[in-house]
């Protein structure tokens, strides 16, 4: 029955009504998020309109704001742009950098798609001029130095190994024993604003600067991208 319903709708979709069916693989999650950046380029909502729910939300620095107020509506000149894909959960999440000294700006934005690729959700940190360890340029060229190929189907790991690897290191700030299920690669190196702690030594370590005190307010209200071809959560 359920078959042959889909099988129906299917074929309604392609030889009556001829609309393509979205669906959240790899591809068509990063193409969605494409008109993002359009948006974020021209600083208005016009390359969005078509693929917005109409119950959309946009939230940044964690508070629902007005996107007519948001960073959203300033126009940017983009350096970098990443979009890491969730083909499980339907997000994307989005490295945005701009350099340009008069509105400098690091951004990652977590978009949400329902089934049929329509934004349910834009969620943004955008982090600029005084915020922590912020200078967008010397981000852009640490970031620009790294590789990010994507990883071989064989040596992929599984969506709850790679969330667990990020759970535990957001732990580490209230939990003492968090840091042991790291699965700390060597060399390893962490950019946090615009401080790189590589040297680009084979025995680079991530270990140095850790939380030492783990009574800290944990990190909550955790939203997650796993992406398994870029080992990314
Ligand atoms: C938006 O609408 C869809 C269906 O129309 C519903 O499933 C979803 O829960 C709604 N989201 C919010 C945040 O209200
Ligand atoms: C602390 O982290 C360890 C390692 O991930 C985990 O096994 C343990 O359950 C955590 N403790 C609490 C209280 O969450």
């Amino acid at each position: 029955m359920i078959l042959y319903s889909i099988a129906s709708w299917t074929a309604l979709a392609t030889t009556v009504l001829a609309i393509p069916t979205p669906s959240c693989d790899r591809e068509s999650l990063i193409k969605a998020t494409d008109s993002y950046i359009a948006a974020q380029t021209a600083g208005n909502l016009v390359s969005l309109q078509s693929t917005l729910a109409s119950n959309w939300t946009y939230t940044e620095n964690n508070k629902l704001t007005d996107v007519k107020k948001g960073v959203l509506a300033k126009p940017l000149k983009i350096d970098h742009r990443r979009t890491n894909a969730d083909t499980t959960a339907c997000r994307t999440y989005t490295e945005l950098i701009v350099a340009d000294p008069a509105t400098p700006y690091v951004i990652g934005t977590q978009i949400q798609y329902d089934a049929s690729l329509k934004i349910t959700s834009i969620d943004t940190i955008a982090s600029t001029t005084g915020s922590w360890l912020f200078d967008a340029k010397k981000t852009l060229q640490y970031v620009l130095a790294e590789k990010w190929d994507p990883i071989p189907v064989s040596k992929q790991d599984s969506r709850a190994l790679i969330q667990a690897a990020g759970d535990a290191y957001m732990d580490m700030w209230n939990n003492a024993t968090a840091s042991e299920a790291v699965p700390w690669g060597t060399p390893c190196t962490r950019l946090e604003g615009s401080a790189y702690t590589g040297k680009g030594l084979p025995d680079d370590s991530c270990k140095p600067g850790i939380p030492a005190n783990h009574n800290q307010a944990p990190n909550t209200h955790r939203r997650y991208v796993v992406d398994e071809v870029m080992g990314s959560s």
